[in-house]
């Protein structure tokens, strides 16, 4: 037998997989790679069902104030126009996204703290109290306090990526931080009581098949609901722009893995896929994903969240972008999730009293 052969039976076989057994999935020759893509979709199909979840995005603030060395959003690019919806406006945009049947809404935008822990709490709290929805925060890192408020105002969840299990490479990309900074973050969250997504980026530059196993034992070592996988995009005004993307094959593998090995976790077909191959979030649902991300931002911002080049779906209003992945779900002979999409023993977090 192969190595290969023998990773996926022991995996198979309920056997917790080794560094060397993701290693030797990863390497797989393309026709072991498309049954491991076969293999995860039946996974997914028995331990997840055919529910596709949706969850609307709103990119609410395009300012960061961090330098990460491959985002568009990075502080040092001068060439981007920035902006900053308004309270009012969130809210309208959370409205309109409800009013197309979302279920999640996705308040997402750099780390940028104009945003005060109050005027966030505020928001999220008019939110629940007005819209039948479970609220899911992407706004970076935040003090323990912050994460605490946001929660009892009722957030639901949190996605904070640790992008690279490499510490060193870490530190080179995102200057100034550290990955067990984030880690220690991920872990408040989840003491918080928050359903949790990580997830890492594949193919970025200094990064090997070694430390690809890494981030997936990572992701099974922080025991995590979600998790966001998805292709480096180089970025022309990034200092990491003259370098060549991550590949469709190894992203797929990886999610494809990330399904073998944690079965029950929510999986999304992210954005960055469709940057690479037009089909890319479609494959993505069909070799184990089950969340698909539509982008309900005010269609007059949609170009400015520019974190890399051909965004998906590029300045489609919100009601088209949900329409064009429900389209998706029913081609592909599933269901558009009419609930929250709770990951299993989470139950949707009350508004507080008042
Ligand atoms: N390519 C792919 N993904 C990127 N992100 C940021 N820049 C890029 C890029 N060039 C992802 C990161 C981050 C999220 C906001 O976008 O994973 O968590
Ligand atoms: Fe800011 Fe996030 Fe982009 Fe880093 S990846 S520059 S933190 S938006």
């Amino acid at each position: 037998m192969t190595s290969y052969e023998e990773s996926l039976q022991r995996i198979s076989s309920g056997v917790k997989a080794t560094f060397k057994d993701i290693l030797a999935l990863l390497e797989a020759d393309p026709v072991n790679r498309h049954c491991l893509l076969r293999l995860a979709d039946g996974v997914r199909s028995r331990r997840m069902g055919e529910e596709v979840h949706l969850r609307g995005v709103i990119e609410f603030s395009n300012y960061c104030s961090s330098r990460c060395l491959y985002c568009g959003l990075r502080s040092g690019n001068r060439r981007l126009i920035r902006y900053r919806m308004e309270p009012g406006e969130i809210l309208a945009a959370a409205r309109a996204a409800a009013r197309l049947g979302l279920k999640t809404i996705v308040l997402q935008s750099g780390e940028d703290h104009y945003y005060t822990v109050d005027t966030l709490t505020r928001i999220i709290s008019k939110i629940k109290d007005s819209l039948d929805v479970a609220v899911t925060l992407s706004v970076g890192l935040r003090p323990y306090g912050d994460l605490l408020a946001f929660r009892n105002a009722g957030a639901d969840r949190y996605l904070l990526k640790f992008e690279t299990a490499d510490p060193l490479l870490f530190t080179r990309l995102r200057p100034g931080t550290t990955l067990s900074d984030r880690i220690k973050s991920i872990r408040q969250l989840k003491h918080i009581g928050y359903q949790v997504g990580a997830g890492s980026i594949v193919g970025l530059p200094g990064q090997t098949s070694r430390t690809i196993a890494r981030d997936i034992l990572l992701l099974r070592k922080l025991d995590v609901e979600m998790a966001g996988i998805g292709p480096f995009i180089p970025h022309p005004g990034t200092p990491l722009g003259g370098n060549p993307p991550g590949s469709l094959e190894t992203t797929l593998t990886v999610l494809a893995i990330v399904r073998l090995l944690m079965p029950q976790l929510h999986l999304p077909a992210t954005t960055a896929l469709d940057a690479i191959s037009k089909e890319g979030r479609r494959l993505a649902l069909q070799y184990g994903s089950n969340v698909i991300m539509p982008n309900v931002t005010p269609a007059r911002y949609r170009p400015f969240y520019s974190i890399y080049p051909g965004k998906a779906g590029g300045n489609l209003d919100p009601a088209t972008a949900v329409e064009e992945v429900r389209s998706w779900i029913e081609s592909l002979g599933r269901t558009a999730g009419s609930g929250y999409g709770h990951s299993s023993g989470h139950k949707s977090f009350p508004s507080p009293i008042r």
